[in-house]
């Protein structure tokens, strides 16, 4: 880990109530981006915790992997651009950065990729195992039972004290995931798996195990596998969002490797993450006509509505989500390979997010699209179906997601998760046994 400084102290005063007592706590600065104001002694100091739902201005480790810079819309990986990965890289060398830190030599990429490559394909009883779903279940169902059950079938990569084992049980994930996620949707289909194939890329590999049947060949087209290859670099690690932290929490007891990234998988669901590019187009859908703009955008501003403009806003941007710039024009490339000419789709997008940006709610609030905006579009336009879009990125977030894990592993400050809380309940109270209790008392 690099090493951090630490400043000056911040002092603050506890009134109310208290003895008007001033303390000062350690200020520590990172290689860049905000300081934090160490609390660590917080409680054994003052008795006093702090409260931050939703962790909006909490830190919960140090990290070396990834920079974001939510005001200027910057996202770096190992101090590298996201825009210039996406455009120079492919997604095996993120993956390398993301685990090693440097990006790889030839040679350290040619051993990295064949390791992959070669565990790609899963224990065949995994595949029996796939047998036990329902055939409409949704595919991220699926993908969290499937890998959360992997513990239960490499049991020679779970001890997490070997650092061996936990690159292979990382190489493991990485490399299954879009063989257990494929696999779901054939399921899904009544068609058959369809086996890794040792010659194709990490991103072609997965759109022939999507869309190839035994019964006749299938050409991946290099515009569509370059395309995914992107997407896959895009969604590769955000630092501390919701299911990475959820991956950090469950390790933090000690739990295996798969039963963490299955956790992660299951954050990654909600459509206030991962599930908003399956929300994107199902917002796109309803509203359904340019015409019809003015008025989600007045729902999306009502706060007695629930309705929010799925793929605007982030926790962490106030700005463009560089993302979203890529991805839009991955998106007109897509379309361009594919002979699309007009996909009434993507110029409803363009025109929601071009009325959007002149609203003074949105300015205001500086929502801007993220990710998730444009992602819908491009995958709905390969043929991927709507439930499988999360799936997609739980493939690509895996290398964030163990890339992280190990990172904290190897953390000499790693403790197990435990936040603390502000109670509002009942204080101690008199227990009243059955007989005694009156027909109002609720259980
Ligand atoms: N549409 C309308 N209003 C919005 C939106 C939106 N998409 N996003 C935020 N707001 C408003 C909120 O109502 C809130 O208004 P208020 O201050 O008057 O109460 C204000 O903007 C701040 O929003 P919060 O929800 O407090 O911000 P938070 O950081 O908690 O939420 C989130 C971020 C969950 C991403 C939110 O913007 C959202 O729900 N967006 C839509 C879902 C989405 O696209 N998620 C994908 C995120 S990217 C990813 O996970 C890959």
């Amino acid at each position: 880990m690099a090493s951090n400084k630490e400043n000056s102290g911040a002092s603050f005063t506890l009134t109310d109530n208290r003895n008007g007592k001033s303390y000062e706590l350690p200020v520590i600065s990172g290689s860049t981006g905000p300081d934090v104001i160490d609390i660590r002694k917080l409680y054994a100091e003052t008795g006093c915790f702090t409260y931050d739902p939703g962790f909006t201005s909490t830190g919960s480790c140090q990290s070396d992997i990834t920079f974001i810079d939510g005001d200027e819309g910057v996202l770096l990986h190992r101090g590298y651009a996201i825009d210039k990965l996406a455009e120079h890289s492919d997604f095996m060398e993120v993956c390398y950065l993301l685990l090693y830190g440097e990006l790889p030599t030839a040679e350290q990429k040619e051993k990295f990729v064949s390791s992959i490559t070669y565990h790609t394909m899963l224990h065949e009883q995994i595949n029996y195992f796939f047998r036990g779903f329902r055939r409409d279940s949704h595919p991220m169902a699926v993908m969290v039972g499937v890998v959360g059950a992997l513990s239960a079938f490499y049991h020679d990569s779970l001890d997490i004290n070997d650092p061996q084992a936990r690159m292979i049980a990382s190489y493991r994930m990485i490399a299954k995931m879009p063989t257990i996620a494929t696999s779901a949707y054939k399921y899904s289909l009544g068609q058959p798996f369809i086996y890794p194939r040792n010659d194709l890329t990490f991103s072609e590999n997965f759109l022939h195990m999507m869309f190839a049947t035994p019964c006749e060949p299938y050409k991946v087209n290099p515009v569509l596998a370059r395309a995914m290859d992107r997407i896959l670099i895009l969604h590769a690690d955000h630092e501390q969002n919701a299911s990475t932290s959820t991956v950090r929490l469950a390790g933090s007891s000690g739990a295996n490797p798969f039963a963490c990234i299955a956790a992660g998988i299951a954050s990654l669901w909600g459509p206030a993450h991962g599930g908003a590019n399956e929300a994107v187009l199902n917002m796109l859908e309803e509203i359904g006509d340019k015409k019809n703009i003015p008025e989600f955008i007045k729902k999306a501003k009502d706060k007695d509505d629930p309705f929010r403009l799925m793929g605007f806003g982030h926790r962490v941007y106030k700005n463009y989500d560089p993302r979203a710039t890529v991805m839009q024009k991955t998106c007109h490339e897509v379309l361009d390979e594919l002979g699309i000419k007009n996909e009434p789709l993507l110029d409803l997008a363009m025109e929601l997010e071009k009325i959007a940006l002149e609203d003074d709610y949105f300015v205001q609030k500086k929502l801007y699209p993220n990710v998730d905006f444009y992602s819908g579009i491009i995958f709905r336009a390969m043929g991927i179906p709507t439930t499988m879009f999360t799936v997609l990125f739980a493939v690509a977030r895996t290398v964030g997601w163990v890339a992280q894990w190990n990172e904290m592993i190897e953390d000499p400050m790693q403790k197990i998760g435990r936040p603390r809380q502000l109670y509002t309940g009942e204080t101690q109270r008199r227990y009243i046994p059955l007989h005694k209790r009156g027909s109002k008392s609720q259980g």
